[in-house]
């Protein structure tokens, strides 16, 4: 049985779906590059092509970790000031939905996610099988908040339903995003109506961004014991 308890067993399949997602990308193409485990393995083999010469791409990362990582193998990184529409990109999710609204950000980057996932012609997420999931809620909703605001947003993501707790790091000191914001995990709560949800979060002053990624992904991968599925809407 496949639970998000144990999703951390699947490396192999998510290096699956990271492989299955490398053979969209052409040469001459600008990619968004994700964030998280599953995205990780796929800046992994696609900086392997281009270190090797065989691809030839412009690339703007999700987080500052996999800009790092992606230069590591000399891929060329831009700005939106160069290159204003990605071709494609990839990244992971923490829970789908059969209409492939996602909930993201459990590694912390969604804004910069959702920013680069904004400007792609094509959002495709990569996955293991635990990922997939009836209803989105069972995995807590990161909400990105100004640090200033947090004490203001608290009660009325509790009026939505959600018991909202500050990220922290394992040190126990904040966790701080790369753009010095502080993250609401916000749980408690399955999303009957994502959209309205989404609606309530981005009416709110103070909260930058919400992992809520609704009518954003094109394709999900998602890999499992046997293969790996395509997903579309
Ligand atoms: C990062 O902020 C997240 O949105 C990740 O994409 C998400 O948490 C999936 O990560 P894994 O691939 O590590 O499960």
């Amino acid at each position: 049985m496949v639970t998000p308890e144990n999703r951390d067993e699947h490396a192999g399949w998510k290096l699956h779906a990271a492989e299955r997602a490398l053979q969209l990308v052409e040469s001459g193409m600008a990619v968004g590059l994700g964030s998280g485990s599953t995205a990780t393995l796929w800046i992994k083999l696609l900086g392997e092509r281009v270190r090797e010469g065989r691809l030839k791409i412009r690339a703007i990362a999700s987080s500052a970790d996999s800009e790092r990582l992606g230069r590591t193998y000399g891929i060329p990184f831009v700005s939106f000031e160069e290159c204003r529409t990605l071709d494609l990109t990839v990244d992971g999710a923490d829970e789908i939905a059969p209409d492939l609204a996602l909930i993201k950000g459990g590694g912390g980057k969604l804004l910069r996610e959702k920013i680069v996932a904004s400007a792609s012609k094509r959002f495709v997420i990569v996955a293991d099988a635990s990922k997939q999931v009836e209803k989105l809620g069972r995995f807590p909703l990161p909400v990105e908040v100004i640090p200033m605001a947090v004490p203001l947003v608290m009660d009325p993501l509790r009026e939505l339903g959600f018991t909202p707790t500050l990220r922290v790091n394992r040190d126990g000191s904040r966790y701080v995003t790369d753009e010095g914001n502080l993250i609401l995990d916000c749980s408690g709560l399955f999303l009957e109506n994502p959209d309205a949800i989404a609606a309530k979060l981005d009416s709110m002053v103070g909260v930058v961004e919400h992992g809520l990624f609704l009518g954003m992904a094109d394709l999900a991968l998602i890999a499992g014991e046997e293969q790996v599925i395509e997903r579309t809407i």
